[in-house]
């Protein structure tokens, strides 16, 4: 016999939450699910409705769910989509075709940095260089980088991205195991500025899982990238993943429990830790821990990589 939905006690229900013990028809998980993602805004206090929100978007299911969920949670919202084309082959043009097709849907100013038309780059360049086997490693650099260079232009004061509950928890817990304290710290929900001038960073989808970020964007048909990265095959942050998900496989609030804990633990660690003294690069002037940043340096290894192809 079909289950009840238990909030709107007419509709059938077609989604289990185990963490709050609630079965649910679609349209109540989604308000169930827009009222999660306000209320995580609300309890880290990540923003108000009179700033401008810049949303980082990759055209995967868990970015598409929030820009979503924003625009129908905070309809006074100045919102922006924010997209990095990394030009990888057919993935990239699959990505920044759903986010158009996003932007458009929920009419939202849209704009995209081509990291080739920009840069005279592509992360596949990295192949060439000791990246070869942390293509993803420097990816992760080069966008987020970018992501504070689109805000700064289009003048937003907070970027929002789309981490979600399993992405943070599984990374906390491995940063946990390796001593990789830094990294554990900058987990936190929300990230003030580098330095003046930048934006604020929030993870409103912190408290939310992959699985529930799936279900929203089929239940309001917000259509999301088909593919996979190429480059995201095998790494060694996907066999971790695995190693994670098998540790919470019998206990639904498991990766609740490691986010909450960690949540706990940041501040100690902060005052334990001592901060890292940042200046500006010496060739972006973006705030660095060294003379030139991390992107710089690697810009300039792939471009140096690729001059020198060119001359041999
Ligand atoms: P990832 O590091 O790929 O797990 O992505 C984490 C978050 O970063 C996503 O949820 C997005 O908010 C953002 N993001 C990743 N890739 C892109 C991209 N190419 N353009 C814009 N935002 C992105
Ligand atoms: Fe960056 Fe796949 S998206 S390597
Ligand atoms: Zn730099």
């Amino acid at each position: 016999m079909p289950i009840t939905c238990r909030k709107c006690r007419s509709a059938n229900a077609e989604v289990y939450i185990p963490y709050a013990r609630l079965s649910l028809c679609p349209k109540c998980f989604l308000d169930f699910y827009v009222r999660r993602v306000k209320r995580t805004i609300e309890d880290f206090s990540m923003f108000t409705e009179d700033l401008t929100v810049g949303v980082a978007i990759s055209g995967g299911k868990d970015s598409a769910a929030l820009l979503h969920a924003l625009h129908h949670a905070y309809p006074n919202l100045r919102l922006v989509a924010l997209h990095v084309n990394l030009g990888i082959p057919k993935y990239s043009a699959h990505c920044q075709g759903k986010v158009e097709e996003l932007a458009k849907m929920l009419d939202v100013e849209l704009h995209v940095f081509n990291l080739y038309k920009e840069l005279k780059i592509r992360i596949g360049d990295f192949e060439k260089t000791i990246f070869k086997k942390k293509i993803c490693s420097a990816c992760g650099t080069i966008k987020r980088h970018i992501f504070e260079e689109l805000a700064r232009k289009t003048k937003v004061d907070v970027l929002a991205t789309g981490h979600n509950l399993d992405d943070v928890a599984g990374i906390m817990f491995n940063n946990f195991l390796y001593g990789h304290w830094d990294q554990l710290i900058r987990l936190k929900p929300v990230l003030p500025p580098l330095m003046e001038g930048f934006a604020v960073k929030v993870k409103p989808l912190i408290r939310i899982s992959e699985n529930e970020n799936l279900l929203y964007c089929l239940y309001a048909d917000v259509s999301f990238r088909e593919i996979g990265c190429p480059y995201s095959k095998g790494t060694s942050a996907k066999k971790r993943t695995k190693d994670f998900n098998n540790l919470s496989k019998n206990n639904p609030y498991f990766r609740h429990q490691v986010l909450n804990r960690f949540l706990e633990l940041i501040p100690m660690l902060e005052n334990i830790h001592p901060k890292t003294v940042l200046v500006k690069c010496q060739v972006c002037g973006f705030p660095s821990s060294g003379s030139i940043c991390a992107f710089c340096k690697r810009v300039l290894l792939v471009k140096n990589t690729i001059d020198n192809d060119l001359v041999v």
